[in-house]
């Protein structure tokens, strides 16, 4: 397993403990993270942005053309923004802190 840690936006910091493999929305939503993620992971709604801590964006992977396009849109973006359906649990973010944007 591995540990993801969630800052809400109400600055509430929450550790949850996620299975590799999956993605880091389906974690945020299985732990009722205040995400909308509204396509479900298809890419196509920007509503899963997290904003990764700075030492951890580099372990989160490739970003795809189409992720950054999606990126674009999303309120509050940061140079560590991410769409985080895109983001493939494993052991190497074991221990990494994101920061969940403001729902609109
Ligand atoms: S859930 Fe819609 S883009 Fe990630």
């Amino acid at each position: 397993m591995t540990a993801l840690i969630f800052i809400k936006p109400d600055g509430e910091k929450v550790t949850v403990e996620a299975t590799n493999g999956a993605t880091v929305m389906e974690v945020a939503k299985e732990n009722d993270m205040p995400m909308l993620a509204a396509c479900g992971g298809s890419l196509a709604c920007a509503t899963c942005h997290v904003i990764v801590d700075d030492v951890w964006y580099d372990k989160t992977g490739e970003i795809s053309e189409d992720e950054e396009d999606l990126l674009d849109t999303a309120h509050g973006l940061t140079h560590t923004s991410r769409l985080c359906c895109q983001i493939k649990v494993s052991d190497e973010l074991d221990g990494m802190v994101m920061t969940l944007p403001p729902m609109d």
